[in-house]
């Protein structure tokens, strides 16, 4: 087609305008459709989705997840099999059909109220796994495939590493410190050379809470601190009516949690494993890389305000075939410190640099890497590696505190005490926009302890601010606007997919950028081009393709108008495929 034709190149496609409307946009020569919803049946024994009850309990873990974030597409003997995070929950629409929680319809929210609805609010989140598959109508979930699976805030998982069996690992459930039911707030996604999904756990904090006294162990107390464990949660409710969630009672519970978790597609009855090798924080997502000598590098984010930057080094290198039962296991984690000559440094975090055991730096790990110095970042979500050159990219979302002064004027700090006040790869005082900083490893090799850094693009509004920093970077323009970078993933042509998750209100600093979106940026010319625009109200978030390059897969979180079904009907989490009109591949 014509519009094909005119952007041929390093972008297939032309921009596409800013949209405020409740609907899912693409460019010419492009097509999409829904592939699954929240509330889709992945076996024939699911309930039926209705819109005005929902899903019950009852089967609740028998449907596709609520709130689809990261996902993965493995090819596993000849078929393709998808596996997507489910996040949190949306208590106002999960909670439709429950007549405990109607009870509580006068408050804003339809609050959780009885150990059903909090059974039904686990079962929505966690993993999915399933088959897909592509008919002449587009793409489907293959209901009842063997692959289909459905890993929940209840599903049996082991737990390895050096927290492994540690005292504050041990409950009264599992006095070994070894198995963990459940894996929370999934949000970002990885994969393994080796062919496993890793899933993130971010704001799992905000699902324990307390009935009584709060602990006052002083390690424990610290450590809630720097979390954000509060008697009060988050509005799940979980505390209330399972007692694992109320920490009076169960005060190492939440130290299960907080961790990146391996999962198998390949095998419905294998067990996750929670690898605590790779730190406890919020985490965002895992992205990895091969070092010069084939050692495992993954690359984290810890998103929350002034928090920092991770990657973890194997030990023993991969080699295709050979054993990799060590590689999320032995090795090395190190911590980002960036400096203002554009030079930065991994730290390793030992147990002589940070004066903490092993266990503790991985129970821990935001207090070890402040004992080393690490820079506060303004929230740091996706990271994604480029397969073409030696490089990383990180999102940083916003940070609305960076360079903020408290009452008594000193500089605001994370939770760890570690000031935020404006550093060069975080340069902006109340960060609304974000930015994307990227590093390139010394000697192009990820194994490297040192790099350089840039900023790949920092989000602005030249429309509204003339010059100066929040007018953004020179890719940014009239054409291409958009704030709060959060997923991406970079493509085998290494073209770098932005999906962003901010204020799409489309008013004052954030006019002429619409609704939440995905950009596409070329690594070396620094073009960034809008390629789709969500609905209303939702995030963009989840990305992958289908083995042969033809169909992207893209996830719609929480969608604030009634997509996809339309007027009048609830708004459901999606994942879309968007293909090209003459079948070529797409990224
Ligand atoms: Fe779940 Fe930081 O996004
Ligand atoms: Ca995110
Ligand atoms: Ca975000
Ligand atoms: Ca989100």
């Amino acid at each position: 087609s014509t519009a094909l034709a005119q952007g041929a190149g390093r972008f297939p496609f032309e921009q596409i305008a800013a949209q405020t409307d409740g609907t899912v946009h693409v460019p010419g020569g492009y097509d999409w459709q829904v592939l699954v919803r929240w509330g889709d049946p992945l076996f024939s024994d699911a309930p039926e989705f209705s819109q005005e009850t929902g899903i019950p309990t009852e089967g609740s873990d028998r449907v596709f997840g609520e709130n689809t974030d990261g996902m993965e597409l493995f090819s596993i003997d000849g078929r393709e099999i998808l596996v997507a995070n489910s996040e949190y929950t949306n208590n106002d629409i999960n909670l439709v059909g429950s007549t405990t929680a109607e009870a509580n319809s006068l408050e804003e929210e339809r609050a959780p109220s009885s150990a059903d609805d909090v059974l039904r609010l686990q079962n929505f989140q966690g993993v999915t796994v399933m088959e897909v598959a592509e008919g002449e109508t587009g793409w489907s979930v293959v209901v009842d495939s063997p692959y289909n699976r459905r890993i929940t805030h209840n599903t049996p998982m082991s737990i390895d590493g050096p927290a492994a069996g540690h005292a504050l690992l041990q409950t009264e459930d599992d006095p070994t410190g070894t198995q963990s039911l459940g894996t929370f707030n999934n949000c970002g996604s990885g994969r393994t050379p080796w062919g496993t999904y890793l899933t993130c756990e971010e704001n799992f904090n905000g699902y324990f809470g307390a009935t009584g006294e709060m602990p006052t162990d002083e390690k424990i107390a610290a450590g809630y601190a720097r979390y954000g464990i509060a008697a009060e949660g988050w509005g799940y409710n979980y505390h209330l009516y399972d007692p694992r969630f109320d920490v009076s009672t169960t005060p190492n519970e939440p130290h299960r949690a907080g961790w990146i978790v391996e999962i198998d597609p390949s095998d419905a009855s294998s067990t996750p494993v929670k690898h605590t090798a790779l730190g406890r924080f919020k985490h965002e997502n895992a992205a990895y890389a091969l070092a010069e000598d084939n050692r495992l590098v993954v690359y984290m984010g810890d998103d929350e305000r002034g928090e920092f930057m991770y990657k973890w080094v194997s030990r023993a290198p991969y080699e295709e075939g050979g054993d990799t039962s060590t590689l999320l296991v032995e090795g090395q984690l190190f911590a980002a410190t960036f400096s203002d000559d554009q030079s930065g440094r991994w730290v390793a975090l030992t147990p002589e640099a940070t004066g903490m055991e092993a266990a503790e730096i991985a129970i821990f790990t935001r207090t070890a890497a402040s004992e080393v110095g690490a820079t506060t970042m303004d929230r740091p979500e996706w990271i994604a590696v480029n397969p073409t050159a030696p490089e990383g990219y990180c999102c940083l979302t916003n940070n609305s505190r960076r360079g903020a002064t408290d009452d008594d004027g000193n500089i605001v700090t994370n939770e760890g005490g570690d000031p935020m006040e404006v550093n060069a790869p975080n340069p902006r005082e109340t960060n609304e926009y974000g930015q994307i900083v990227r590093w390139r490893p010394e000697g192009g090799d990820h194994g490297s302890e040192a790099f350089e850094w840039d900023l790949y693009v920092m989000a602005g509004n030249p429309e509204v601010h003339k010059d100066g920093p929040y007018a953004g970077s020179d890719n940014i323009n009239a054409g291409n606007l958009f704030n709060s970078p959060d997923g991406m993933q970079i493509d085998t042509t290494g073209l770098i997919w932005i999906q962003t998750d901010g204020d799409d209100s489309n008013e004052g600093e954030f006019e002429g950028m619409g609704n939440n979106q995905m950009l596409a940026g070329d690594p070396e010319t620094g073009e960034i081009r809008r390629f789709l625009t969500g609905p209303n109200g939702s995030e963009v978030t989840g990305l992958t393709w289908s083995s042969d390059r033809r169909t992207m897969f893209v996830g719609i979180q929480h969608p604030g108008a009634p997509f996809p079904d339309g007027e009048g009907m609830l708004p459901r989490s999606a994942i879309v495929t968007v293909k090209r009109a003459d079948g070529e591949a797409v990224g």
